[in-house]
C-alpha cells in the first residue's frame, strides 16, 4: 500500500468506462497541461492521433475551432485555430505568412492596435504597409506592388462603419495574387462569411458579439486546410494557442450566440431607424438607416437589415461637451464601456478614446468629430432602449 500523499497524487476512480462519458450534457473543461501515456505505442498513438501537451492541442481548443470553422466556413475544406486574444489571431497570421521584403495592403480605417502591430512589430521585422481608403478601388489596385503577399482590411470600420466592396476587394486580391484577410469582429459570421464571398482568411476577436457576456479574452483565424497549417504551426511557436478556460466558456457562449446577435443586430436596425427620426441626431452611420452613404452597398451585401451588426454610430447636433456628458448622466441603462459586443448597450466616443492622438482634420476628414459617438447594441427590449435615448437626448438641445 502506497502512503497517503500518493495515493492522493495517483487515485482518480471514476466511471472512465460508463457508456455515456463521452455524452455530457455540457462540453467539460480539460486544464491538463499533459496526457499521459503507458508505454511507446500508445505515445506514438497519441502524438499521431491524440493529445499531448496543452499548447499543441486541447480539447476545448478543438470543439471551439470545429464551431467556429461551422460558423465561418460551412460545407467548405477548411479550420480554424483558436488563439489567446483578437490581436494574437491577427499578429500570428502576419507571423505565419509573411517574410521580410513582403509587403502589405492594409485599409487606412483598422482597429489602433492592428495599425500599430504593423507599424512596430511587423516593421521591425522588414515588412512593409501601405494604408489606402478601400472606399478607393483605384487606389488599392495602384498600391499594390510584386510583393505584395497580403490585402488587409476589416469589414466595416470603426467607428463609422464604412463598409468594403467585398466582391471587388477578392477581384483585386485574385488578380494580384496576395492572399486576402478580414478581420470580421463587427459582423460576425451569422451576418457575413467572408470566405463565402473568396476570402482566404476570415479574423475574428470572439472577445465581442461571439462571446457577449464580456469576461472572456479570445480571438480565431478560420482558413482552408493549407493555411490554417502553417497558421496552427506558428501558433505552437510564438506561443499564441488560447488557454482552455475561456475555450470551454466559449463553448457555452457559442450555443446562445444566434439568439444574443440576432437579436444585437435586430435591435440596432430598430435604434438606427429611430435615430433617423429623431432632430437631435444629424447622422446615422448603420448600413440599414436609409440616409447611410453605402446603402446600396450595404443591400448588395447584406439582404436583410436586421441581420448586420449589431455596432453603429451616431453624430449628434452639439460638439458641446457640457451637454454630451449631461446626456451620457441621464442615461439609464446605455453606458460607456471601452469594449464592443457585450450585451448590455454601451457607448464609446472615439475622440477622446479610440482616436484620441489623431489631429482634428484627419478625424473630420473621417468623419469623427466630437459629436460622434459609438453604440454597440445589446439584447435589451428595443422600445427600452429607444427609450433611454429620447429621455437623454433632450441634454443636447
Ligand atoms: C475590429 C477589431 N479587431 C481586433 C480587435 C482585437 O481583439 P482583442 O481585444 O480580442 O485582442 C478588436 C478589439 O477591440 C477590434 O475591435
Amino acid at each position: 500500500m502506497a502512503h497517503i500523499e500518493t495515493d492522493l497524487l495517483y487515485t482518480r476512480e471514476y466511471r472512465s468506462d460508463a457508456v455515456n462519458l463521452s455524452k455530457p450534457e455540457a462540453f467539460p473543461y480539460f486544464p491538463a497541461t499533459a496526457f499521459g501515456s503507458t508505454a511507446f505505442a500508445e505515445i506514438k498513438e497519441a502524438y499521431a492521433q491524440g493529445y499531448t501537451y496543452i499548447r499543441t492541442n486541447n480539447p476545448d481548443r478543438d470543439v471551439l475551432a470545429g464551431l467556429m470553422t461551422k460558423l465561418e466556413a460551412p460545407g467548405m475544406d477548411a479550420g480554424s485555430i483558436v488563439t489567446s486574444s483578437g490581436m494574437s489571431a491577427i499578429s500570428t497570421t502576419c507571423a505565419a505568412l509573411l517574410k521580410r521584403g513582403d509587403h502589405i495592403v492594409s485599409n487606412r480605417c483598422l482597429y489602433g492596435e492592428t495599425v500599430e502591430l504593423f507599424d512596430l512589430m511587423l516593421g521591425k521585422f522588414g515588412v512593409e504597409t501601405t494604408y489606402v481608403d478601400f472606399a478607393d478601388l483605384d487606389a488599392v489596385r495602384a498600391a499594390i506592388r510584386p510583393e505584395t503577399r497580403l490585402i488587409y482590411t476589416e469589414i466595416c470600420a470603426n467607428p463609422t462603419l464604412a463598409l468594403i466592396d467585398l466582391p471587388e476587394i477578392v477581384k483585386i486580391a485574385r488578380e494580384s495574387g496576395a492572399l486576402l484577410a478580414i478581420d470580421n469582429t463587427f459582423c460576425g459570421p451569422l451576418s457575413i462569411r467572408p470566405l463565402e464571398w473568396g476570402a482566404d482568411i476570415v479574423i475574428n476577436s470572439l472577445t465581442k458579439f461571439l462571446s457577449g457576456h464580456s469576461d472572456i479574452l479570445l480571438g480565431c483565424v478560420t482558413a482552408n486546410r493549407e493555411l490554417i497549417e502553417k497558421i496552427y504551426e506558428f501558433s505552437m511557436f510564438i506561443g499564441t494557442p488560447a488557454d482552455p478556460f475561456p475555450a470551454f466558456q466559449m463553448i457555452r457562449a457559442l450555443e446562445t450566440a444566434p439568439l444574443r446577435n440576432e437579436r444585437q443586430m435586430a435591435n440596432a436596425a430598430r435604434l438606427a431607424a429611430y435615430f433617423e427620426t429623431d432632430p437631435r441626431i444629424v447622422r446615422v452611420n448603420h448600413p440599414s438607416a436609409e440616409s447611410f452613404t453605402q446603402r446600396e452597398l450595404a443591400k448588395k451585401l447584406w439582404q436583410d437589415d436586421a441581420r448586420i451588426t449589431g455596432m453603429m454610430s451616431v453624430e449628434f447636433c452639439t460638439e458641446d461637451d457640457a451637454k454630451i456628458d449631461a446626456f451620457m448622466r441621464k442615461l439609464k441603462y446605455v453606458h460607456y464601456a471601452p469594449t464592443l459586443g457585450g450585451m448590455r448597450t454601451s457607448l464609446s466616443h472615439p475622440v477622446t478614446s479610440s482616436h484620441n492622438t489623431t489631429p482634428d482634420d484627419v478625424r473630420r476628414a473621417m468623419g469623427i468629430t466630437p459629436a460622434l459617438m459609438r453604440i454597440s447594441v445589446g439584447i435589451e427590449n428595443a422600445d427600452d432602449l429607444i427609450e433611454d435615448f429620447r429621455q437623454a437626448f433632450v441634454a443636447l438641445e
